[in-house]
């Protein structure tokens, strides 16, 4: 029986790890302030954005968006599973984990280990039986040979066969253990529930093994017509789905030096293509592609090409893998295959050269995204051309990264023969509509301070909390813009009274930066900024609209931010010239009150005068 773990043993890990130490082992880390910082090893750079804080015990990285504790960076450094970490960690920090051993054998909260262990072991164990099996049958030899396949491609994917019994791989472990087989998933109770019996029949077995090397699943395909054609393990403790890919653990040791995946959709595409030389491919195991997936090709490569059948189903599913990869930092190409071919087909009948053909030819998402409107319009007439060209501004006002966006703008211009500037423009209007709103999940921008002074101040239905914060936003994405817009803001005087804490202290950060560094940075802004700021600047940076250079703008942001704290300031005069008011009719008979209550209405009403000629002066300039 395994051993299980209650939920708490990763703070118990974690209390005893020090993740400065622990990361110090594979990154060179420099104090900068309160923090370390050195050069990301997720992924490629000359100048550090990998930032380690001490007092958080967390690192992140502004280059790629790594972020996490201990455990985290060491799953993801050694590709080691939630398990596989802490008993690492565990080891190496000398802590008895049978301490934490729970009493119960399962809890919601409590993992096996040693279930796992057992998973992985008897994984191993029938994959070599199979193995064997197949060098002992001539028909399973036979069927493979038909397809072409190699003694040496048996050999580096493991393939095996599962003889035509009910119980040859339960007789194999000697009927022992049947707990641990099933939850391995190699056998099935039967319907009586008296009994076992194997899983994979008279199938050829295709070991499905993971980055590290481990045995995890297995694919059986038939010889013969019967269905279904593919059987695959189901998901277990050592198994899922949506983060495996097959054959990654023989790609990431065969990668180009452009770094680049392929993705087909079955075990024999990517057999085939190894038989061909190019080892660099994957396979999702009967599941589309999901964000899993994408989040590991990532960690190798730079270039992820998905390959599709050309008819519309396959366009479908390309459409969806560009939606489901967006935002991972690799590029993401498609292949389209002429209708009904797969990688294996194709290559049989048109070649290795063909095919490298086409992969070279691969389109970027955008372009194939583009080219499937194109072909949904008729672009021969000007209705549908204008339809197709709306169609690919609409889509790229989508896209948050300011360089794709002018890469894409300048190829429909140049593909459609219009000005650049027309689609440039249209591009603009467009994204203005989509909602570029900062407030979404985070307590970076403004919230509480700002609603706590509104609670405050009757004033509250004058002042728009959501138009206050863009406008503070925007006063910052000029600052980081250019030094001279962040003095022109402090010469204003408005850095003083801007609302959000988080954006007052990091214009403050930001005016140090400047006496030494001429412009902004966020690779040099990790020595000046405190870990919670670089991250909302990180924010505010991958948000930002394009600031056009013209500091006319400038100035009249900074009036309705003006605006907006002189309205602030009169009405809560107002509410106190009011209360002032009101306790003069009340204290009638205490003439010495009454009079130091006069002076007060007086002052009062004179500061609100001088404001409301401040704010009329204002707001005609703006
Ligand atoms: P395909 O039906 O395209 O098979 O399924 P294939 O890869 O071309 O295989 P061959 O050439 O006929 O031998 C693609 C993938 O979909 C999953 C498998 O992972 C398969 O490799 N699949 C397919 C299943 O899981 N079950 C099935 O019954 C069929
Ligand atoms: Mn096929």
């Amino acid at each position: 029986m395994g051993k299980f773990y209650e939920g708490n043993i990763s703070e118990v890990i974690l209390d005893k790890v020090d993740i400065v130490n622990l990361i110090s082992g594979y990154v060179q880390l420099k104090r900068t302030g309160n923090n370390y910082k050195g050069l990301c090893p997720f992924h490629n750079e000359k100048t550090p954005s990998f930032v380690v804080s001490e007092d958080k015990q967390l690192y992140h990285c502004f280059g790629c968006g790594a972020s996490g504790n201990a455990i985290g960076f060491l799953m993801n450094i050694e590709n080691l599973d939630f398990l596989d970490t802490i008993e690492f960690l565990a080891e190496k920090s000398g802590i008895d984990l049978s301490q934490y051993e729970s009493k119960k054998n399962s809890s919601n909260n409590s993992v096996s280990y040693n279930d796992k262990k057992d998973s992985y072991e008897i994984l191993r164990n029938a994959a070599i039986f199979y193995y064997k099996n197949l060098k002992k049958n001539t028909v399973a030899k036979e069927y493979l040979k038909s397809r072409n396949i190699t003694d040496e491609i048996i050999k580096t994917f493991g393939l095996g066969f599962a003889e035509d019994e009910w119980s040859s791989l339960i007789k194999h472990f000697n009927s022992k253990n049947l707990a641990a087989l099933e939850k391995a998933g190699l056998i099935l109770p039967n319907k009586q529930k008296n009994g076992f019996y194997d899983r994979f029949r008279n199938r050829i077995i295709f070991p499905i093994i993971n980055v590290q090397g481990k045995v995890i699943g297995f694919g059986g395909r038939v010889i013969d017509d019967s269905l279904p054609k593919y059987l695959n393990s189901p998901e277990t403790l050592a198994f899922n789905k949506s983060k495996t890919l097959y054959g990654l653990n023989i790609a990431k040791n065969n990668l180009p030096s452009t770094k680049r995946i392929l993705v087909v959709e079955g075990y024999m595409d990517v057999i085939a293509l190894n038989m061909y030389g190019i080892k660099n491919v994957v396979a999702t195991l009967g599941t589309s592609l999901t964000k899993d997936h994408g989040k590991l090709l990532s960690r190798y490569a730079d270039e992820i090409i998905v390959s599709y059948d050309g008819d519309s189903a396959g366009q479908k599913a390309a459409f969806r893998s560009i939606e489901v990869l967006k935002g991972i930092k690799s590029k993401v190409k498609i292949l389209t295959l002429k209708n009904g071919y797969d990688p294996d087909d194709y290559l049989k009948k048109y070649g290795k050269n063909r095919f490298l053909e086409l992969l070279e030819n691969a389109k970027p998402s955008i372009e194939f995204v583009f080219s499937v409107y194109k072909n949904s319009y008729d672009i021969e007439t000007e209705d549908g051309r204008i339809d197709y060209i709306n169609s690919c501004i609409d889509y790229l006002a989508k896209y948050d990264n300011e360089v794709v966006r002018n890469i894409y703008i300048e190829y429909l211009s140049v593909e459609v023969s219009i000005n650049l500037d027309i689609i440039k423009n249209e591009l603009n209007k467009k994204m203005k509509l989509v909602d570029r709103n900062y407030n979404s999940d985070d307590n970076f921008v403004i919230k509480s301070s700002i609603s706590k002074l509104v609670r405050k101040t009757k004033a509250s239905k004058n002042i728009n909390i959501s138009r206050t914060r863009k406008i503070e936003i925007r006063m910052l994405e000029y600052s980081l813009q250019d030094k001279k817009y962040l003095n022109k803001i402090f010469d204003f005087n408005e850095v003083e009274k801007i609302f959000n804490k988080n954006i007052k202290k990091i214009m403050f950060s930001l005016k140090e930066y400047y006496k030494v560094l001429s412009s902004f940075d966020l690779a040099n802004a990790i020595d000046y900024f405190d870990l919670e700021d670089l991250k909302g600047l990180e924010k505010v940076i991958k948000n930002m609209v394009p600031i056009s250079d013209d500091d006319k703008h400038l100035s009249k942001l900074l009036r309705q931010h003006l605006k907006i704290c002189l309205d602030i300031e009169i009405s809560q005069n107002k509410s106190e010239l009011i209360e002032t008011i009101k306790k003069i009719s009340n204290n009638s008979d205490d003439n010495l009150s009454k009079i130091e209550l006069n002076k007060t209405k007086e002052v009062l009403n004179e500061r609100i005068k001088e404001l409301n000629k401040k704010l009329s002066k204002i707001t005609g300039e703006i």
